[in-house]
């Protein structure tokens, strides 16, 4: 038999907020997109279906409190039944999505599914400022909706402390993936016998998964106007009138994110588009401010040639190493990029539509993560204020368009 018609269970692994659902849909996606019958069961929406109470608050989650327990064992068992009726049916590929961070629960899972082989990701991720982000983006589940933002961030800090009293990373399993979730990089694995799928799920875990981001220069301002770099100047009258465009344009997709640098005019410009949405957030990324120009900050292109003509010099000579004076430079602005990047793609979770408003260095930066262009050639990758680009990079297809709105 061809090791890809095997059929195959996924155990999910991990503390709440490590991005397990978000890997989850990313598998799922893929193997529905290659004709793979999949189905995720979730213990949370489970939860949440079943339970009339009201299960957010931390002590249902204590291991001592009994009867919490064993609700939220009774949760597992239906979904772990239900997963095995699934393969037993038509179903090839079956998603048990819950922490499952202890022994006790995984071997009870061994013990029920041993029809077909099982294998374990544990999803880790160790960065302070993406973990605190991810409780923040789970406290706005309207199971929260009673407490305020700080209470609920701290009932829901609760609810992970009491996981990591029972928590054991996997180790014991015969099958399994350690992933570090923000980072897309496994940290630990062991694949022992026939393993379905096998490659497929290794490389979809290291790849970046991006459904539709909209990457978008903020609206004209009154240095582009004068020629100047850097600054943060605010959007001119014709840039506001681009924005309220934008905002037009992406009313009818759904946008719960629109991710911005710091700066007044990626701001001003993701503003209407966020007010022509439901519900959607703006999370300011200092990782997508524009390339620091140091000394040459607020200064006109032909100030430099004047004034500073071995910057110009030497710029044109070599434009993506060259730094400038107590700034940056395109190859010195990679790293931060890239990390403002996983972030974005990190916190926006499931969405199928997120927005960067970004600047013309920090776009070129974006698109040629996805885009392989040499690195000579990037400082030069055409960024338009009147079209954006629409990037698709998931394992089945690869788009970059250039839109006019
Ligand atoms: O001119 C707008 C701007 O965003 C500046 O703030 C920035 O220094 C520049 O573009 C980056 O483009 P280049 O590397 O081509 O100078």
């Amino acid at each position: 038999m061809n090791a890809d018609t095997g059929k195959l269970y996924i155990i999910m692994v991990g503390l709440p907020a490590m991005g397990k659902s978000t890997v989850a849909s990313k598998l799922k996606e893929n193997f529905l997109g290659e004709g793979v019958a999949v189905e995720i069961f979730n213990n949370g929406d489970l939860r949440r279906a079943m339970l009339k109470e009201n299960t957010s608050r931390p002590d249902f989650y204590d291991p001592d409190n009994q009867e919490g327990a064993s609700k939220r064992e009774h949760i597992a068992l239906i979904n772990i039944g239900r997963a095995k009726d699934y393969l037993a049916s038509h179903g090839q590929v079956a998603i048990l999505d819950a922490t499952n961070v202890s022994r006790k629960r995984r071997r009870t899972i061994e013990a029920i599914l041993k029809d077909h082989p099982l294998l374990f990701i544990e999803c880790v991720n160790d960065d302070p400022e993406m973990l605190s982000a991810s409780i923040t983006r789970k406290t706005k589940l309207s199971e929260f909706a009673h407490l305020s933002p700080a209470e609920a961030y701290k009932s829901f800090e609760r609810r992970i402390s009491y996981y990591k009293h029972i928590h054991a990373p996997l180790g014991e399993e015969e099958n399994y993936f350690v992933l570090d979730s923000l980072n897309n990089r496994i940290l630990r694995e062991r694949v022992c016998g026939r393993m379905p799928y096998f490659v497929k799920v290794r490389d979809l875990l290291v790849s970046d998964w991006v459904k539709n981001l909209f990457l978008l220069r903020h609206g004209e301002t009154f240095y582009n106007l004068e020629n100047r770099i850097g600054g943060d100047s605010k959007l001119t009258d014709r840039g506001m009138a681009q924005a309220k465009a934008l905002a037009r344009h992406f009313r009818t997709l759904h946008l719960p994110y629109v991710f911005t640098s710091t700066k007044r005019r990626t701001l001003e410009t993701a503003r209407p588009i966020a007010n022509m949405q439901d519900r959607c957030e703006i999370i300011t990324l200092p990782e997508f401010d524009e390339i620091d120009a140091g000394q040459c900050d607020g200064m006109r292109y032909e100030d430099i040639r004047e004034n500073m003509p071995e910057v110009a010099r030497a710029r044109a000579a070599d434009k993506y190493n060259y730094v400038y004076p107590a700034g940056e430079g395109y190859a010195t602005l990679k790293e931060r990029v890239d990390r403002g990047i996983k972030k974005a793609l990190y916190l926006s979770g499931n969405s199928d539509n997120i927005i960067i408003v970004g600047h013309q260095a920090v776009n070129r930066m974006i698109l040629s993560h996805f885009l392989y262009r040499r690195t000579e050639d990037v400082p030069y990758i055409y960024i338009p204020q009147d079209r954006y680009f629409h990037i698709i990079s998931t394992q089945n297809k690869k788009l970059f368009e250039l839109r006019r709105y």
